[in-house]
């Protein structure tokens, strides 16, 4: 990826998110993608990382806190990520942990994380999920002293970050993303499920990216091999993020009456 006007970019081996990203993600810097169970987390993860191990010659870490391993390789394959055939050539490391054994891991020089990252010149990592980082303190203030260690730790290589966090609300409103890490990282991916229809359909939303401009609109996503399909922005909704958008009164009003000069 090239030089973009604010700094290197890192393409996310999808094409539509690096164009709502104006490019990709900045090198060096950590992306939180938010949503509920389901909606993608892991799979935009995995896109990033396998497009790194596979296209772009630069090794990925995979650090997971999932208790099933097999799980991770199933989804993999799913998408057609063959993630042991990556870790063979030496480009993929898949670390199943603990949050405790992680975070104290992280922040000693010289440990496992230091380690592995230079053992593998990884460039790229995925952190899914940070939520699990919660079980270390009930404390907010701590939580909060935590996160900052782990991002601060994760930054120290020049490592280009995508962190999943799991957000208890399956819709709602954008604000409540806004909690927990998201001061402390560059960028802001929000996955949703939308009511379209009487269907459950998948919006994803770039919120914020540090030092640079990005696309505000929220667009319309499904999961097929390959990773995420992006498709158009929801022109025609209001309060997509709400989990139940509604048409803008004009679209409705002219798909009920017709417009005008038709019958
Ligand atoms: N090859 C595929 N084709 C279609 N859909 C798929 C495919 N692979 C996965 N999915 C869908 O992707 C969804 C899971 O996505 P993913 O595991 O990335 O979600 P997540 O946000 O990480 O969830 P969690 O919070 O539970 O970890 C499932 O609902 C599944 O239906
Ligand atoms: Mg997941």
């Amino acid at each position: 990826m090239g030089e973009g006007e604010f700094g290197e970019r890192v393409s996310t081996g999808n094409a539509e998110l690096d164009s709502m990203l104006e490019g990709g993600l900045l090198r060096g810097s950590v992306t939180l993608v938010t949503g509920a169970p389901g909606t993608g987390k892991t799979c935009l993860g995995l896109e990033f990382i396998c497009h790194g191990a596979t296209q772009m010659d630069e090794p990925g870490l995979i650090v997971t806190f999932e208790h099933f391993p097999k799980k991770l390789l199933r989804d993999a394959s799913s998408l057609g990520f063959d993630l042991p055939e990556m870790e063979r050539k030496g480009m993929l490391r898949i670390l199943f942990t603990s949050p405790e054994i992680f975070f104290e891991q992280a922040q000693a020089p010289g440990g496992l994380l230091d380690t592995m990252v230079e053992e593998l010149g990884a460039k790229r990592v995925l952190i899914d999920s940070i939520s699990h980082l919660e079980r270390l303190t009930r404390d907010a203030v701590k939580l909060r002293e935590v996160a900052f260690t782990f991002v601060n730790a994760l930054l120290r290589h020049g490592l280009t970050v995508i962190v999943t966090q799991e957000d208890p609300d399956i819709t709602g409103d954008v604000a409540a993303a806004q909690y927990g890490i998201s001061y402390l990282v560059d960028a802001v991916i929000i996955l949703r499920y939308v009511e379209l229809d009487s269907a459950i359909g998948r919006a994803i939303l770039v919120l914020k990216q540090r030092a640079s401009s990005h696309d505000k609109r929220i667009r319309e996503f499904r999961i097929a091999a390959g990773g995420l399909k992006i498709g158009e922005p929801f022109a025609d909704r209001e309060g997509v993020l709400s989990g139940l958008p509604r048409k803008r009164e004009v679209d409705a009003f002219v798909e009920v009456f017709g417009r005008k000069g038709k019958s």
